[in-house]
């Protein structure tokens, strides 16, 4: 993910230049002025007014931290943290060094997620009563890399999100969670959960559900709708134009086939969003505090995963 971030303000953010990328291995030619092997080097360099973090997610809150201590600015990739006090962590450090904190949720961004918020924004979906979120990666990964829980904390921690922007000012109440070992279910004994589906009640009385697996046959599919007193937004589509090819073998579509073919426009648009925020010292469109309402959820769905009973969520 970070090369790609590296390449957005490298080639795609006009105004932004990329000072320098910090990564232990990364020997990678990504157009940085600088190129170190410590993010330690980063918040020493005076040239460096933001950064972004796209380190495995285990270190981002201590990252956060101290980019922040260092008066940088801070897009950090989900989830923010694994732990509430961890997010609480880097909330107050960008809270007390005055800096701009944004999170990598990019659905947020995408024009079709942002179009559904819209309308609900403009009152034609009226109340939310049932919401939706799906997550269906590409498959094509190695079981042994994967920690536990991950399919909560990396991959429905945007679902959860999702349902809470679907939701604005609604929070998470309570959370039933199941969870299994389908595409590789040698390794469910080692703790692998692939596939999880998710309930998630909210204050306002509304239900959302969210879904994820680590494997499809036809590439990345991630859809949502909310469905409200006045109508219904249904958003997502794993298309990858808009073309339909109709031949002997009957009507076909192509699909898009990763994160960054479907994303790829709103991954620059919330950096393009961030860098805004950080000139012109405006709050970010998706906050600390969205990501920890969001591994609250994550937090309880796994604990409701493991006990196989229904959860509160962490205020
Ligand atoms: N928003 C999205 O859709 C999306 C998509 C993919 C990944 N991600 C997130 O991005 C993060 C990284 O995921 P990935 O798949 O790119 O992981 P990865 O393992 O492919 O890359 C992580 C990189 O961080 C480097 N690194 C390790 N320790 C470091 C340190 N202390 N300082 C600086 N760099 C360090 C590694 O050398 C590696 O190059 C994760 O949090 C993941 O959830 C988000």
């Amino acid at each position: 993910m970070g090369l790609f971030h590296a390449e957005t303000v490298s080639r795609r953010l006009p105004g932004a230049r990329l000072v320098a990328v910090a990564d232990p291995v990364g020997g990678e030619d990504l157009g940085a002025d600088r190129h170190y092997t410590d993010a330690d080097q980063v918040w020493a360099d005076s040239e460096v007014d933001a950064v972004v973090i796209a380190a495995p997610a285990r270190l981002h809150a201590d990252l956060v931290v101290a980019a922040a201590r260092a008066g940088k600015s801070v897009f950090c990739e989900k989830p923010m943290s694994l732990t509430l006090d961890d997010a609480d962590r880097a909330v107050a450090a960008a809270q007390v060094a005055g800096v701009v904190l944004q999170v990598g949720f990019q659905r947020r961004f995408a024009a079709d997620w942002a179009a559904a918020r819209a309308l609900l924004d403009a009152g034609q979906i009226g109340t939310p009563r049932l919401l939706r979120s799906l997550t269906r990666d590409p498959g094509g990964f190695d079981p042994a890399r994967v920690p536990p829980n991950t399919i909560f904390f990396e991959t429905l921690i945007h679902d959860f999100d999702v349902l809470r922007f679907l939701n604005p000012g609604a929070a998470a109440v309570e959370v039933y969670a199941v969870a299994e070992a389908l595409v590789e279910p040698q390794w469910r004994d080692r703790g692998l959960r692939d596939t999880a589906a998710v309930m998630v009640k909210f204050d306002n009385g509304a239900t959302g559900f969210a879904e994820a697996c680590f494997q499809t046959t036809y590439g990345h599919d991630v859809r949502a709708e909310v469905f409200g007193s006045a109508g219904t937004a249904t958003v997502g589509d794993a298309r990858r134009t808009a073309m339909t090819f109709s031949g002997s073998g009957g009507r076909t579509i192509a699909t898009v086939q990763s994160d960054q073919e479907l994303f790829g426009a709103a991954y620059v648009a919330e950096l393009t969003a961030f860098i805004e925020a950080v000139r012109t010292g405006t709050p970010p469109l998706v906050t600390g505090h969205d990501a920890r309402e969001a591994l609250a959820i994550a937090l309880a769905a796994a604990e409701s995963a493991a006990c196989g009973q229904p959860v509160r969520v962490t205020a």
